[in-house]
């Protein structure tokens, strides 16, 4: 198939051509670099032999999305290009609220337009607030999102279903992510985010590399194994085979699909510290510090109804998700 790959240049994105162009798919990157680095680009073409054709366009610039729209036919989009820093959008909810409501709104409009109505848009457990059942399905109810990013990406979930409601030729898979880590094996693409990281497996591989003095652990007070925060974190790897999996939804007309993508398995806090610890020798300083605000004690996926409808389940473990990540930082220490 040939796709679209809005914010191709990001963490996920990346990755993701990747394996779309190892499943023998052609692709198309737009983004606007507010959140990257065209390196990845190159880097993804090193990795995949390919020159992948890149737009640096903003999905809110309608004419931008034309003139690809019109230099290309594509079969499906996949939807990465978004903000995505929680603890940012409760600072900035307006511009969270234009780029990623409104970016995507003219995203859909000038697909539609061009006769492309095949979408696979990344969302979040985020959805999910604070689940009423774990390990969570997709049956879960959605909850009450603490933060202007979630939201968004809760509102365009119904936006984009009520859109398939009133025009069945629209086919949209929305993959709710639970935490992506990790790398892709050959340390050359990964994640660095801007400052100073918000979240978990960042925040230990720059105290591995010496930026940061230590990890504070953001309370030990939960009714976990051992107190705190349980996540179901995935190596971005499988994550992006996860797309490529989808467009079997696609191919098959679904209409609306939602599908989980986990690993099902919980980690707490301190079980990603001591197995990083273990599987790269290196000693990760830490302190307990209160509990991080909006958090909840455990979240983590039944990831099933991808395995059975899309043949999808996560390979990697999470002692690979840490090799991973620490050879992408160790090499890469000030990113791309
Ligand atoms: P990322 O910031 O690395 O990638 C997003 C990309 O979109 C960046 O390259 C950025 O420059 C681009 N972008 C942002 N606004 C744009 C705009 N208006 N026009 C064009 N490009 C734009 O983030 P990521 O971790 O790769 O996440 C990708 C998607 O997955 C996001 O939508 C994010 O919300 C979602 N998601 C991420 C996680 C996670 O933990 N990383 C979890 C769940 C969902
Ligand atoms: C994981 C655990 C923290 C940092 C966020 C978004 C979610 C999704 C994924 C986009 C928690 C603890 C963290 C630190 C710590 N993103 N922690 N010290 O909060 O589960 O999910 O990213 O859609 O929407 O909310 O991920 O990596 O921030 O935290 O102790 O310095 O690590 O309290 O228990 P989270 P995270």
């Amino acid at each position: 198939m040939k796709i679209l790959v809005t914010g191709g240049a990001g963490f996920i994105g990346s990755h993701t051509l990747v394996e779309l162009n190892a499943a023998g798919h052609e692709t198309v990157v737009i983004d606007n670099l507010s959140n990257s680095n065209r390196k990845s680009l190159e880097r993804v073409a090193e990795l995949t032999g390919k020159e992948i054709p890149f737009y640096e366009v903003d999905i809110r610039d309608r004419e931008g999305l034309n003139r690809v729209m019109e230099a290309h036919h594509f079969d499906a989009c996949i939807h990465f290009a978004g903000f995505k820093a929680v603890g940012e959008s409760v600072e900035k909810p307006w511009e969270y609220y234009e780029n990623n409501i409104s970016g995507t709104l003219t995203l859909l409009d000038v697909m539609r337009q061009h006769g492309c109505k095949n979408i696979i848009f990344s969302s979040s457990s985020t959805v999910y607030g604070n689940p009423a059942i774990i390990p969570i399905s997709e049956e879960c109810p959605k909850g009450h999102c603490t933060n202007p990013y979630g939201q968004t990406k809760s509102m365009l979930e119904e936006i984009m279903m009520d859109m398939q409601k009133a025009d069945k030729e629209w086919n949209i898979v929305l993959l709710r992510y639970f935490n992506p880590i990790g790398a892709h094996p050959s340390g050359r693409i990964g994640e660095y985010p801007n400052g100073i990281p918000n979240n978990l497996m960042p925040y230990v591989t720059q105290v591995a590399v010496g930026k940061r003095t230590e990890l504070g652990v953001f309370g030990n007070d939960y009714p976990t194994h051992d107190g705190t925060g349980v996540r179901d974190y995935i190596h971005v790897v499988d994550l992006a085979r996860g797309h490529v999996a989808a467009l079997k939804a696609i191919e098959r007309k679904c209409g609306i699909a939602i599908y989980n993508l986990g690993t099902g398995q919980g980690y707490s806090v301190l079980d990603v510290v001591t197995t990083f610890e273990k599987v790269n020798g290196i000693k990760i300083p830490y302190s307990i510090k209160p509990r991080r605000a909006g958090d909840i004690a455990t979240c983590y996926s039944d990831p099933s109804k991808a395995e059975k409808e899309l043949g999808w389940k996560a390979q990697y473990g999470l002692e690979e998700m840490c090799r991973d990540s620490w050879n992408w930082q160790k090499n890469n220490p000030e990113g791309y």
